[in-house]
Formats: C-alpha cells, structure tokens, sequence
C-alpha cells in the first residue's frame, strides 16, 4: 500500500453532527524505534507490547460550520481547556488533512483524559494520537463506511503522523511498525498485529512501571530521533534492530524467556547508548534508574525469577515478567524497588488487546 491508498473518494453527503469516543492504550518497544526519515518514516523497524492500563480516553464532537477556509476545534483535558495541547493538535490535522479531507468542514470539540497519573513522565502521545486518530477516523466512517481491516492500518496510519510510536497503540497485543524482509505483512506506513506464533507465556506479561522522575525530560523524542542523522553508530544499529526482530522470531514462538530478557534489556540500553553517543549527547537515566537495573540483575541472579526491565526515552523503568512470578515479583518491587520511585509512585500494567470504541452518535 502507497500513502495514497489513504486518501478516500469525494464524498458524497456530510452529516450534520455528531459524536464519537474511543479508549487507546499507551504500548512500550522490546525492539525499538530511534531516528527517522521524513514524515514519519521510522529509520528502522520496532515491536511493541500494546499495554491495558495506562490509556487515552477521547470524545469528539463534531458540527458542520458554513466557512470551511480552518481547521476549528476547542480541546479540554481533563474537563479543562487546554490551550497549550493546541500548537500540537493543529500540526496534527494539517498533516493529516489530505486523508481526512472533511476536517476543515466541521467545528470539533476535543475532550481527552488519561487513565495515567498527570505528568507522570509517562508519555501520553502514544495513546492520546491513536485515540484522537480512532475518533476522526471515525467521524469518516459515517460519512463513507470502510471495511474494518482497513479502518484498523488508516487509523494507525493517521497515528503515525502524530507520534511515531502512536501507530503501534491501535491493536493488540503484539504490533510491528516498519518494513522488515522478515515479515511479508511489515509497512513503514502503519504498525501490524504480529503474525507469528506466540507463546502462551506472553499472553499474560506484565509491565510495572517505576516512576523515576515525574517532570518533563530535558531531551525531547524528536530531537533525539533528529541526533541520529550523522550519528557515528546509526546504520549499525538500524541492522541490529533488523537482526534483533529476526531473533524474536523463534524466542517469542519457544517462550524462550532467558533469550527473551538479554534482547530486551539489550534493546534498552542500546537506545540509551544511542543517546549518550550522539552530537550534542545527553543522558535520561538517573542515578534511581540504574539502581533499580542493579538490583534487579542481582535479585534475578538469586533467584532465577524472569524478571527483566526496558527503558523507553525517559528515567522510568518498565519492569516486566510473566503472570506465573506476579506474586515474587511485586513482593520484589515493593520490598526493594518502590524506594528508587519518586513518591514510591509505580504502575500496574499489562499486556493488552488494542483500542476500544467507547459510543457512536
Ligand atoms: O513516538 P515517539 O516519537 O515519541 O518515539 C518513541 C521512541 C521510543 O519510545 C524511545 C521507542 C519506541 O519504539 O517506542
């Protein structure tokens, strides 16, 4: 499929108004992505676990207005307005306009909260773009119904224009983003539910989130994407991203959970060796952070419990490990991690199975 798939046929009526809402998930990369090209394009491929807990919640309302010369539209989060969300949300709709082309034809209010704590350096784009694209996709599948496979690759495809990662938050519980040889279905245009086989042992996995540091990161995501043009290491490893999904292949089909963690904490720590190697170079991780990797490789060493953790481009450690150690591992967490958090704030979460339509009126 081109970009140009995307673009729908003239339509031929336009409801007068209306009212959509959907429900999307956040979702953390085992193989991650790190630099880009133009518009959106991923440098090279990732995965992700889509995630249950921390999520977007987004209604859009939707009236004809009688000049269709701007885009028009008030946002409130958290049932307040929001004006500095806006600058974002209006970059949004201009990229994705000449897909949605109804979308100057309307006055839209925008009403968004997360499931999450409010600046808890969790980052929200991930779930907020997939839930504002799933509800002005919507909003075009009343005005010209689409099939729902389709529905599924525009809505991550429009994701994708607002935050990289976004497009991954649409399925569940395994997604692809990103043309890889190994995989026929793979697209550098929208993520991909994984169509491998998958161990049962990662149907259930978790992923406790420690709360490092709530504030807002020194080093934004698109600036660090930008530093890997003219990085030294880049093409390398963009190949190690490529090799790493290959091996993932048969670890996630075996359940192999020791080849499982090494590439997954590997991925991690290569995303942040990216960070600390580029022009200008910079470093997200706290002194919190990597006490908490210390003390988990050590606990794990002890005990043998497959428990391992993956950083996204942040200070927060994402802990994960199968449903059959949940007790050993939270008893674990709380006893000896919960101190590295700030306030002790952590998050329960798991794997989940993608967005949820919430109404249509
Ligand atoms: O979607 P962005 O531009 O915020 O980039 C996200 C990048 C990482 O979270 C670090 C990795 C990933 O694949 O999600």
């Amino acid at each position: 499929m081109t970009e140009n798939d995307f673009i729908p046929k003239a339509y031929t009526h336009l409801p007068e108004k209306g009212k959509v809402g959907w429900k999307a998930p956040s979702n953390i990369a085992l193989v991650k992505y790190w630099g880009k090209k133009t518009n959106q394009i991923p440098a090279n491929p990732s995965i992700s676990f889509t995630l249950d807990a921390c999520a977007t919640q987004t209604q859009v309302t939707f009236t004809k207005k009688e000049d269709s010369k701007d885009f028009s539209f008030d946002l409130l989060f958290e049932g307040k307005p929001k004006e500095d969300f806006k600058p974002k949300i209006k970059t949004f709709l201009e990229r994705i306009e000449p897909y949605l082309p109804f979308l100057k034809k309307y006055h839209f209010v925008i009403e968004t909260s997360n499931s999450f704590p409010h600046s808890s350096g969790i980052a929200s784009s991930a779930s907020g773009m997939s839930a504002l694209a799933l509800c002005l996709l919507s909003v075009e599948n009343k005005i010209q119904p689409m099939a729902p496979d389709f529905f599924n690759k525009k809505a991550s495809f429009l994701a994708r224009l607002g935050s990289g990662s976004a497009c991954r938050s649409i399925e569940g519980d395994l997604v692809q983003w990103g043309k890889h040889e190994g995989i026929e279905t793979s697209s550098e245009l929208y993520g991909v539910k994984y169509p491998f086989d998958v161990n049962p042992i990662f149907k259930n996995y978790h992923d406790t989130i420690l709360l490092v540091h709530k504030g807002q990161k020194q080093v934004s995501s698109s600036v660090g994407h930008n530093l890997m043009h003219d990085h030294p290491y880049a093409e390398k490893r963009f190949e190690q991203a490529h090799s790493n999904l290959d091996k993932l292949k048969p670890i996630l089909g075996e359940g192999n959970l020791e080849a499982f963690m090494e590439l997954v904490e590997s991925e991690a720590l290569t995303l942040h060796a990216m960070m600390m190697t580029s022009m200008p170079y910079f470093i997200l991780m706290m002194p919190d952070t990597l006490e908490i990797i210390n003390k988990l490789w050590r606990f794990r060493k002890e005990t043998k419990v497959p428990i391992c953790f993956t950083l996204d481009a942040g200070a927060n450690v994402h802990v994960l490990y199968p449903e059959s150690v949940k007790e050993k591992a939270i008893q674990f967490i709380q006893d000896e991690l919960v101190a590295h958090c700030e306030n002790g704030h952590y998050i329960c979460d798991r794997i989940g199975t993608g967005a949820k339509q919430l109404f249509e009126e």
